[in-house]
């Protein structure tokens, strides 16, 4: 059997799972699991994307001791890796010593760019653009008349010309408020529907019409002192003031080195896309645009949370970076568990939901740069790993306990010694 298949995406899931079956030789058992897509249902799965076999189950867990602008939230973090919603709960804790988090956001205005080729006089053809901006925005918002009427859609556009090795391009962008829709749909529509007429008007001929994750017009911001008396490890041997010292030298290393600043703000996203996925948002866009935006604002890569110490010696911490993250149009409103993790939340906006994204990337941030500055992250990641070792050595019930404590105990959490407690265990 090959890979070359016409019409998988035509095959009932039945034939789909039939045929990967043989491909990979997998067992009933494992078809039986795929076919189990637990409380969703496979129907609803199966408009989602093509050539659907199953879906894969991340689990959902609670960030708590969240407070943001005065309300309580309990915020629902899908993930994979252990210690994240461990450690945001308490990056959350730690604010709350000091109200919370205080978080705004800009209007939700996304960019769907035009990238206009082979114009022969580009500034011209730019001057043009702007004189007719107003027909440009009508045919935009012909295509999202409920946008519209929700107070939304093409407000203004910017228009530059960009040298490149192949020439100039004229490139459009289309700045559309998308109210509570992350907007992908709206805005990359938007683009399609102007091109011809940004063909007929400049002389050249569209190539690109697609939304710009970098979405500098859709900002949310969040900040939070971090008083030092609740800093302090005295397990350690370091006071508050202590502590605040050493997360600032932990922040300022990735302000000034790439490799580290990739990890710290890869930390920020921990947090971040564990949101995204409970709500059913495009956490691949928030990505985008959370490290795009690091370089953008700086012109160089750098840090999406900033830390300083106030005047009281507590540590300022704050965050902004582009959040596109919805309510209505996507996943959100009809995945059971999505809308399920928006109800949990309580949020009413997208921008609502953008403040809190973003006070979860602070608290996130925050709680990974303390760990680090001080006992370091291994000692809190490794209880629950070394569970899943033991489970994975063979280990059941009251088993996984004793061995996983084994484990930590001997700082040894390697699968041949699970083994090996695991034999001794049963021989006793
Ligand atoms: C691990 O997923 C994230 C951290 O590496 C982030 C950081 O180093 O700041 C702990």
């Amino acid at each position: 059997m090959n890979s070359d298949i016409s019409g998988f995406y035509k095959m009932c899931l039945e034939d789909r799972l039939k045929l990967v079956k043989e491909f990979a030789g997998l067992e009933d058992a494992q078809i039986e699991m795929l076919r189990n897509t637990g409380n969703v249902d496979i129907k609803m799965l199966d408009r989602m994307i093509e050539n659907l076999i199953g879906c894969m189950i991340l689990p959902m867990g609670i960030a708590v001791n969240f407070k943001i602008n005065g309300k309580d939230y309990l915020v629902p973090m899908a993930i994979e890796e252990t210690s994240v919603v461990a450690a945001a709960s308490h990056g959350a804790k730690l604010a709350r010593a000091s109200g919370g988090f205080t978080a705004t956001t800009t209007e939700p205005v996304m960019i769907g760019q035009i990238q206009i080729t082979r114009v022969p006089d580009p500034y011209g053809a730019k001057m043009r653009i702007i004189e007719h901006k107003e027909e440009i925005l009508a045919i935009a918002n012909e295509k999202d008349p409920l946008l519209v009427k929700l107070g939304g859609g093409a407000k203004d556009i910017n228009v530059r010309v960009i040298e490149s090795r192949r020439g100039s391009y004229v490139v459009v962008h289309l700045l559309v408020n998308t109210k509570d829709a992350m907007g992908a749909n709206a805005v990359n529509t938007m683009a399609e529907a102007v091109a011809p007429f940004l063909e007929k008007i400049t002389g050249g001929r569209v190539v690109l019409r697609i939304i710009s994750n970098l979405a500098v017009f859709r900002l949310a911001r969040a900040s939070a002192v971090f008083k030092k008396e609740v800093l302090a490890k005295e397990d350690y041997g370091l006071s508050g003031a202590d502590v605040v010292e050493a997360i600032l030298d932990a922040y300022e290393l990735a302000e000034v080195d790439p490799f580290r600043c990739a990890t710290h703000n890869k930390g920020i996203m921990n947090g971040i896309d564990a949101v995204a996925i409970a709500t059913g948002n495009d956490f691949r866009a928030l990505e985008a645009g959370a490290h795009a935006y690091a370089f953008y604002a700086h012109g160089t890569y750098r840090s999406l949370t900033k830390y300083e110490k106030n005047a009281q010696g507590d540590l300022v911490g704050t965050i902004e970076l582009p959040v596109a993250a919805g309510l209505v149009g996507g996943v959100t409103a009809v995945h059971p568990i999505a809308k399920t993790a928006i109800k949990i939340l309580g949020v009413k906006s997208a921008q609502e939901l953008a403040q809190v994204i973003a006070s979860v990337g602070l608290a996130q941030n925050f709680a990974a740069l303390r760990a680090l500055a001080t006992e370091g992250i291994q000692k809190g990641h490794m209880g629950l790993h070394a569970r899943n070792i033991a489970a994975s050595a063979g280990a059941v019930g009251e088993e996984i306990d004793i061995i996983a404590e084994k484990l930590v105990a001997e700082r040894r959490i390697r699968m041949d010694r699970a083994k090996e407690l695991l034999d001794e265990l049963r021989k006793k």
